[in-house]
């Protein structure tokens, strides 16, 4: 999947702002609050239709304007490119994909696959179980057909059980939303398991010989085991009618990252946290390219802050290898761009992006711009 072209219009300082990136290394620079990541974000907008800085879309509309617009031309797997665009005001959302309304957020999730390498995902390892949750929650969605609707009962159920905790209610009233929680608890937790031993393959491809590769990835035990969780929930009932809600279950799962039995996160450096994620990263972007023949857009923002040139270079080497395209934000763009690939570079100053050359081979003739509109 590539990005053949886009436009910003009313995205934090970015005004109108059109580019048209190459298929491969997109090098987005400038000073600081010059707009780099809001370039990032909006490219992640028009996949998410949310940010990654902020749940508060009002924060991403350029001050005193009413309304965002992203659009772009995305080639999808088979070569094909096709007018996307994304509008959002403090109220409405309007998705359009190849001439078609889109309803759903996770719809256009899947249109455009985008993989983020952003400072914000060491969450994953210094946040709360929530984070952590959340960070799973999305990369099942896009790797597991079936996740997304077993998500969904599951939580339709939970959220039955809990109204029921509130009031007085019969046994077979809960045993109705138990025995679905249990049901589906049971298949998230096998397709969450899964997925992380497949992870965890991947990220020791990417780690290679770094000593870090020997990070273990799991779900934190819990008070309950998968397959006994209907009994689990009605042993359980009276404490979370005195705590009002169901206090355990895959809606509390947390996942885990250890090394030689020790919690990452407690044994990591800044770096060494940062230089993980970010393998992480890649190593998801490589399981959903290898195993289910998506390849995403991935987005690096601030890759250089906080590390040494060495990690930097074994970052970049791992990025550029895997022929995905690439955007990445820096302040000084002359120690990555030391490359033989094809390397677009932009500045961006005060809201305005130029693309200031091309360092490799030009792009061929076919691969033209197409403007879109929302
Ligand atoms: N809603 C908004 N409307 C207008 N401008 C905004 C809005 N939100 C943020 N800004 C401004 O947009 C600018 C760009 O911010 P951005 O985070 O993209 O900068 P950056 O180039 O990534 O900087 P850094 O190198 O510090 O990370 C900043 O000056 C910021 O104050
Ligand atoms: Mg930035």
């Amino acid at each position: 999947m590539k990005l053949e072209s886009l436009q910003v219009r009313q995205v934090r300082n970015l005004t109108d702002v059109q580019i048209t990136p190459n298929a491969e290394v997109n090098i987005i620079y400038g000073e600081n609050a010059a707009g780099k990541t809001a370039l990032l974000e909006s490219i992640y907008l028009l996949s998410k239709l949310r940010s990654f800085r902020t749940p508060h879309i009002k924060e991403v509309i350029q001050h005193n304007k009413n309304e965002l617009t992203i659009s772009g031309v995305i080639t999808n797997h088979n070569n094909v490119p096709i007018n996307t665009g994304i509008r959002k005001t403090n109220k409405e959302t309007e998705i359009r994909y190849d001439g078609n309304r889109i309803k759903t957020v996770s719809e256009q999730a899947n249109n455009v696959i985008v993989q983020c390498a952003i400072p914000e995902n060491i969450k994953v390892l210094t946040g709360v179980p929530r984070d952590r949750r959340k960070w799973m929650d999305w990369a099942m969605f896009h790797v597991e057909q079936d996740y997304l609707q077993t998500w969904q009962d599951y939580h339709y159920a939970l959220r039955n059980r809990n109204a029921l905790l509130r009031r007085p209610a019969k046994n077979n009233e809960f045993f109705i939303w138990e025995s679905k929680m249990a049901k589906t608890a049971e298949l998230l937790s096998d397709m969450r398991k899964n997925y992380l031993i497949c992870l965890q393959k991947y990220y020791k491809e990417v780690a290679g010989e770094h000593p870090r590769r020997n990070v273990v990835f799991g779900i934190k035990k819990d008070k309950y085991q998968a397959s006994n969780f209907l009994e689990y929930l009605q042993a359980a009932r009276q404490s979370d009618i005195k705590a009002g809600f169901t206090q355990n279950g895959p809606h509390k799962a947390d996942i885990e990252f250890k090394i030689q039995g020790k919690h990452a996160n407690t044994v990591f450096s800044r770096g060494q946290t940062k230089l993980f994620v970010t393998m992480l990263s890649i190593a998801q972007a490589k399981l959903l390219k290898i195993e289910k023949g998506k390849t995403p857009i991935i987005l690096a923002d601030d890759l250089t802050a906080e590390l040494d040139n060495k990690t930097v270079a074994t970052l970049l080497e791992l990025l550029y290898e895997e022929k995905m395209q690439l955007f990445l934000t820096t302040i000084e763009p002359s120690e990555i761009h030391k490359s033989n690939k094809e390397i677009s570079l932009f500045h961006v100053e005060h809201g305005r992006v130029k693309n200031v050359r091309i360092h490799a081979k030009s792009r061929p003739k076919n691969n033209q711009e197409k403007r879109t509109k929302v």
